[in-house]
């Protein structure tokens, strides 16, 4: 239903944006009451964060969606921050992490995701994804949702929970018959592909690939966050993967004000409402001290 989708031009997004559900059209439309725009132009780094901080403060409900970026400071390769292109033994990532390559060299798809799996178990979440597991915590926002495009399971490891895994996770295997997923932690190294406890078949990562449907159920629930929150912050992408990066625009479109925090430019930015300029790991902490404490309950310290 939503194909996993890069680096495509405006009228293709247009295009994409047609195949999203009805439902989550009605709904955007039924939304009321959206924040006032902030006029465009030079404004400085420190006026900056305070107006993050004060739409934050007088903000319920808040959206946050992340991407590779967010994971870079933990020291987990992004595929295309800084322009470049990413190869693992010769080959383009497009073309190691599709659905081509499990149907024609399954074996080859699990040496690259057990690569992958490697250089993560070295990384330790850093102060952005800590920041944004306090936010939970602290029940500072009357609904507090982070999506991710992150398939590193950063977030929870540094105490999220509930996060939206749009694009799945390289710690889970799911069987190619039944579904039925595994724990990438409890396989044996030797079992490859990994096979299905409940019906003997082998299984692939449960990750979404290039030109694979993102869950259907995943992105709609993005997607009523979206349309719903008062402030999104878009972090660490360069939302050139759809439909994630749909996601943003949906909510600015229901009246959102919208947050990028990246210290490269991306093609989001001119669509936002504020870009922040920095690395993750320096901008969320920041914002974290200076929003309101006890605006709502604050049930607990960080997790
Ligand atoms: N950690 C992961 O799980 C991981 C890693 C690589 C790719 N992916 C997958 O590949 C796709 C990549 O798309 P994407 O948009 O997420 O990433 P991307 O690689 O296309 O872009 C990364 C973005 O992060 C920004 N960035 C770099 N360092 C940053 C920092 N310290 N703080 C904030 N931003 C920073 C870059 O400027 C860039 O815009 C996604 O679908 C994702 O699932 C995931
Ligand atoms: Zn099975």
């Amino acid at each position: 239903m939503f194909p996993l989708l890069i680096g495509v031009a405006i009228h293709d997004r247009l295009r994409v944006s047609f195949q999203l559900s009805l439902s989550l059209t009605t709904m955007l439309i039924c939304r009321t009451s959206p924040l006032p725009r902030l006029r465009k132009g030079a404004i400085k780094v420190k006026r900056k964060m305070e107006i993050a901080i004060q739409k934050l403060n007088q903000s319920g409900r808040v959206l946050v969606l992340t991407g590779a970026g967010i994971s870079a400071e933990s020291g987990v390769p992004t595929f295309r921050g800084g322009g470049g292109t990413s190869v693992w033994r010769g080959m383009p990532f497009e073309q190691l992490s599709s659905k081509q390559m499990v149907d024609s060299n399954l074996p080859l798809v699990w040496e690259w995701f057990d690569y992958r799996r490697s250089v993560v178990s070295e990384c330790q979440p850093n102060a952005a994804h800590q920041a944004l597991a306090t936010f939970e915590w602290n029940n500072r926002f009357e609904d507090f949702k982070l999506v991710t495009q992150n398939v590193d399971g950063l977030h929870a490891a540094a105490g999220s929970t509930g996060v939206v895994e749009l694009h799945g996770s390289i710690w889970r295997a799911r069987c190619l018959k039944c579904e039925a997923r595994r724990d990438m932690r409890t396989v044996p190294a030797g079992e490859r592909p990994p096979l299905c406890l409940k019906c003997g078949n082998v299984m692939r990562p449960d990750v979404v690939l290039f030109g694979e449907n993102l869950p259907s159920d995943a992105f709609e629930d993005a997607g009523l966050h979206a349309k719903d929150c008062d402030v999104c912050i878009v972090v660490g992408t360069s939302a050139l993967v759809q439909p994630a990066a749909f996601l943003p625009e949906f909510a600015r479109a229901a009246g959102a004000f919208v947050i990028e925090v990246n210290p490269e430019e991306t093609v989001f930015s001119g669509k936002c409402d504020l870009s922040l300029r920095g690395r993750a790991g320096e901008i969320l902490p920041q914002i974290l001290r200076s929003t309101h404490k006890n605006k709502f309950h604050v049930n607990s310290a960080v997790p």
